[in-house]
């Protein structure tokens, strides 16, 4: 085996990494001034919370294995469009919406790929807003465009989503009974966030 080629592979996706790293750091910063800029213009602030990640080398791993590539960085690149992930967790569902056309609007990133899971829920009962953005990085010598996953979601949805997590980490396959109460759980978030954005637009009314 050509060791100096190995270490080269492994050279070059330690410098990809760091990429994602400054990709990561760029989103969180120009999204903190759009968030902040949204709420001086409206007087109101819709986040609850945002919370940024690295994918991690074993979960990177373990994604190309399921779907059945190799680890390189081509596979990596072409198949991992979530190694910088940043969550927005929102009050309500028309914040969701808000912020989603705040980034879009915005003019800074390409979007890449749009899911909406609220509107057409995964098969598991899933429900959050997604968007696949090109982040610029601009380097010394060029300008790389680092994908990000920007999931955009209301507590009550991440309330389910993390239960969900957690469930499935117990189990080698999830018991169907377990899926179908999970499922049953998730449309009664969906009716929940509905009834509180209701309550939310009769309690502006008395603005
Ligand atoms: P993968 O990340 O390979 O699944 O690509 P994809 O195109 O299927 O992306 P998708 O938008 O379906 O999901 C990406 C992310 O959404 C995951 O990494 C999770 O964070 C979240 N997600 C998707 N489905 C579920 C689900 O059923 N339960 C929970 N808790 N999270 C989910
Ligand atoms: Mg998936």
């Amino acid at each position: 085996m050509d060791l100096s080629s190995e270490f080269n592979k492994d050279d070059k996706i330690s410098e990809f990494m760091l990429k994602n790293e400054f990709a990561k750091q760029l989103l969180e910063a120009q999204l903190s001034v759009l968030i902040k800029e949204f709420e001086y213009k409206n007087h109101y602030n819709p986040i609850e919370h945002v919370k940024s990640r690295i994918k991690s080398d074993e979960s990177i791993r373990d994604k190309l294995k399921r779907k059945g590539y190799e680890y390189s960085l081509e596979n990596l690149k072409s198949h991992v469009h979530d190694i910088v992930g940043i969550r927005i967790v929102c009050s309500f569902l028309s914040d969701v919406y808000e912020i989603v056309d705040l980034i879009k609007n915005s003019g800074q990133f390409e979007i890449v790929a749009e899911k909406d899971y609220i509107e057409t829920p995964k098969e598991t009962g899933y429900i959050s807003y997604h968007l696949i953005v090109n982040v610029p990085v601009y380097l010394n010598k060029d300008t790389e465009y680092i994908e990000a996953e920007i999931q955009v979601r209301t507590i009550a949805m991440d309330f389910w989503a993390s239960i969900d997590h957690k469930i499935h980490y117990k189990f080698l396959e999830t018991p169907k009974d377990v899926q179908n109460d999970l499922y049953a759980c998730s449309l009664a978030i969906k009716a929940l966030d509905n009834r509180m954005n209701q309550l939310n637009e009769i309690v502006h009314k008395y603005d």
